[in-house]
């Protein structure tokens, strides 16, 4: 089954964490990004068919997922949201501006379903309890998205990473460290705990992008 090339592009402090503390918005940390970062990932964005943060967030962050600091298309947004719950006025739901996919699983209650498509979002369903992304990912690619960017959070990164559906890495390494042991960083979930099992990637490409190095990573 065909899926779509898949990119986890993610900004990390030197101690690897997405925000500054458990619940709290990254849009805070973000505030570190220079113009020159910006649009090093916006550039990204534009390139990509879909974009895709997990549901978690969505409820945290409000994103827009829109191209602003470079001339693109939007792309699509794909929120993985099993049951569906994401607040009716997040930005993800203001659907003029670009579209959005909702993913759900079977679990999903009709009734949150029919809100979500009254926002203007398409609802895909995989999955039985939670989002199957094994699932998903072949729906999307026969929905146009070949080339799908992906976010964060660290949950939603740890389930790809798992499932070997990850083809590259590209970070943003902010200069601070913030500390904290229950603070989100990349990956999250169990762990692969050996290094037999751990998911191997080999350097692409480093270079410094205004006060950020950025770090690019593929497949092994
Ligand atoms: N620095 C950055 O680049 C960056 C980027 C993005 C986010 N962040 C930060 O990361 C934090 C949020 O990350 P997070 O790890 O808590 O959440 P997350 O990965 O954004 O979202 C996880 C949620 O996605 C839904 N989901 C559905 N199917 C899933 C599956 N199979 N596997 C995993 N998740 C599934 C679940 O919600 P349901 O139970 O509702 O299905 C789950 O709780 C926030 O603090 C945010 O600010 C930082």
């Amino acid at each position: 089954m065909k899926r779509p090339y898949v990119l986890i592009v993610s900004e990390v402090t030197i101690d690897g964490k997405l925000t500054l503390a458990k619940g709290v918005s990254s849009k805070e940390i973000m505030k570190l990004m220079d113009e020159e970062a910006n649009r090093y990932l916006h550039q990204i964005r534009a390139e990509c068919d879909g974009i895709m943060v997990g549901a978690n967030t969505v409820r945290i962050d409000n994103p827009n997922l829109t191209v602003r600091y470079v001339k693109g298309k939007n792309p699509t947004r794909i929120i993985p949201a099993s049951t569906g719950d994401i607040p009716l006025d997040a930005n993800v739901l203001n659907t003029d501006v670009a579209p959005t996919v909702i993913a759900v699983s079977r679990k999903v209650p009709a009734e949150r379903l029919e809100k979500l498509k009254e926002r203007g979002a398409q609802v895909v369903v995989a999955g039985d309890e939670r989002v199957d992304f094994v699932e998903l990912l072949p729906k999307l690619y026969e929905m146009g998205i070949k080339k799908l960017m992906v976010e964060g959070g660290s949950k939603v990164n740890w389930e790809l990473i798992k499932n070997d559906l990850v083809d590259e890495i590209r970070l943003i390494h902010l200069p601070v460290v913030v500390g904290g042991d229950d603070v989100p960083s990349l990956v999250s979930g169990e762990g692969f705990k050996t290094l037999e099992a751990v998911k191997r990637f080999k350097i692409k490409r480093v270079f410094q992008c205004g006060n950020q190095v950025i770090t690019e990573y593929e497949k092994s």
